[in-house]
C-alpha cells in the first residue's frame, strides 16, 4: 500500500485549478509534509516531450489517448509511485480522469477503450492485468459552467489545441468529468468553481480538513 497521499486536480480549461494547487502545496508543506508537485501530461522528461506533441501536433483521438497513457506510464513509474513509497504528498495537476473527459467525452473515444488502457497502464500486476488500479486517493474536481470558463480564458495567453476548441467541446468534456465522478463518487471532492477565489479556497481546505489531511483551515493565499 502507498504510504503517502495522492491528490489529483481536474477541471475544464479556465476552471482555475492552477493557483489553488500552488496554495495547497504551501499549506501541506507548512504542516510538515514533503510535497511532490507534478502534472499531466508531463512530470518526467519523456512525458514532457509527449505533452508537447499532444498539445501542439494534430492527430486522431485514439492517438491522443495513447500518448496521454504512454506519458502517464512513465510518470507513474518514475515519479508518482516512488514519491508515494517514501511517504510524500503527491499533488498532480490532472491525471486519468482528464483522458476520460477530453478524449472520451470531448473527442468520442469509447469509454471501454479508455478503461482497457487504464487497466494496462495503472494495473498493479507485472503485466498490468491485475484488477487493482493505481489511482489518486482523492480527486478534486473544479466544476464550472463551460461558458463561464470560456469567458475566463478569453484574456489568457495563446491557446493550445484544446483551449482553442469551441464551447460544445467543453460541454462534452464537462459531461465526461461528471460521468467519472458519478462512477466513483467516494474518490471525488467536487468544488463549485463559479465562486470567488477566496470561497473556492475555503471549500478546498474545508474538504481536506474534514478528511483529516490538513489540521487547520489555513488562511487563503489568494
Ligand atoms: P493544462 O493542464 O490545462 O495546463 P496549462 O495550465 O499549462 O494549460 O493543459 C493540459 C491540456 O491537456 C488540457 O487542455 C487538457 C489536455 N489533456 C488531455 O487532453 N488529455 C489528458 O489525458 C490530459 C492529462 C490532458
Amino acid at each position: 500500500m502507498n504510504k503517502g497521499l495522492w491528490i489529483s486536480f481536474e477541471g475544464i480549461d479556465g476552471a482555475g485549478k492552477s493557483t489553488h494547487i500552488e496554495g495547497l502545496a504551501s499549506a501541506f508543506k507548512s504542516q510538515g509534509r514533503t510535497v511532490t508537485l507534478t502534472r499531466e501530461p508531463g512530470g518526467t522528461p519523456l512525458a514532457e516531450s509527449l505533452r508537447a506533441m499532444l498539445l501542439n501536433e494534430s492527430m486522431d483521438p485514439l492517438s491522443e489517448s495513447l500518448i496521454a497513457f504512454a506519458a502517464r506510464r512513465d510518470h507513474l513509474n518514475q515519479v508518482i509511485l516512488p514519491s508515494l513509497a517514501q511517504g510524500d504528498t503527491v499533488l498532480c495537476d490532472r491525471f486519468t480522469d482528464a483522458t476520460f473527459a477530453y478524449q472520451g467525452g470531448g473527442r468520442g473515444v469509447p469509454w471501454e477503450t479508455l478503461k482497457t488502457l487504464e487497466l494496462m497502464v495503472q494495473g498493479s500486476g507485472d503485466s498490468g492485468q491485475s484488477s487493482q488500479i493505481r489511482e489518486p486517493d482523492l480527486t478534486i474536481w473544479f466544476d464550472l459552467d463551460p461558458a463561464v470558463a470560456a469567458s475566463r480564458l478569453a484574456d489568457a495567453r495563446a491557446p493550445d489545441r484544446f483551449e482553442s476548441q469551441p464551447l460544445e467541446f467543453f460541454t462534452r468534456v464537462q459531461a465526461g468529468y461528471a460521468r467519472r465522478r458519478d462512477e466513483n463518487p467516494s474518490r471525488f471532492l467536487t468544488i463549485d468553481a463559479s465562486q470567488t477565489k477566496h470561497q473556492v479556497w475555503q471549500q478546498l481546505t474545508r474538504g481536506l480538513v474534514s478528511k483529516g489531511w490538513l489540521s487547520i483551515v489555513t488562511p487563503s493565499t489568494c
